[in-house]
């Protein structure tokens, strides 16, 4: 493994620095391919995830691995990661946790390079675009940055919670797919800050 990677996944392992250490039982970095061109973020490990220790490995996950292999791409293809490590105790994670958390999603973005990166719900979209937004108001459509494509979509356990979502859910990935296959090439916009 890459050894900035190496060195990130441990640090993740080892955070003490808020307070969700206190009540998780493990901290859980991303995995994947290192060289993934595509990297999904979603929100933060759910009981599963905190019990194994890798993310989307509970309900949510089994969804993500159904829609990933619906758009022909395999998980080992793809990077996976949260904005926040640690399962914030029946609750969503609160903004002071997604602040103290954020450092190691930037520096897990500069150290894959992924092409494009798709915040999966509100949480991850709002960190990436560094401004509340709503993923409803952005799913499907690409953001370029200086540096990658943002690629909003809809979190799959959107879909578990509220049946009704499914077909967009389903919708996101197909048009992620379609963007993909597009090949894309990145011209970022002028005069736009540089997100990292
Ligand atoms: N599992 C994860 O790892 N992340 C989520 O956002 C949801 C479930």
């Amino acid at each position: 493994m890459n050894e900035d990677l190496d060195e990130l996944q441990n640090q993740i392992q080892i955070c003490t620095k808020c307070s969700l250490n206190l009540s998780r039982k493990r901290a859980v970095p991303g995995e994947g391919n290192e060289k993934a061109k595509i990297m999904l973020v979603g929100q933060c490990p759910g009981d599963q995830e905190n019990e194994i220790g890798r993310p989307f490995v509970g309900p949510a996950g089994v969804l993500l691995g159904r829609l990933i292999s619906g758009i022909r791409l395999k998980r080992r293809d793809l990077w996976l990661t949260n904005v926040v490590r640690c399962i914030p105790p029946g609750r969503l994670p609160h903004s002071s946790e997604i602040k103290t958390c954020a450092p190691f999603l930037l520096e897990e973005i500069k150290i894959i390079k992924p092409k494009i990166v798709c915040p999966l719900g509100n949480i991850a979209l709002s960190l990436l675009l560094r401004k509340p937004a709503q993923i409803h108001q952005f799913r499907g459509k690409p953001i370029p940055t200086h540096s990658y494509f943002l690629f909003p979509a809809l979190h799959p356990a959107a879909a578990l919670r509220q049946s009704n979502l499914m077909p967009q859910v389903e919708e996101d990935f197909r048009n992620l797919k379609a963007f993909i296959d597009s090949n894309p090439v990145l011209e970022p916009p002028p005069g736009q800050e540089s997100l990292f």
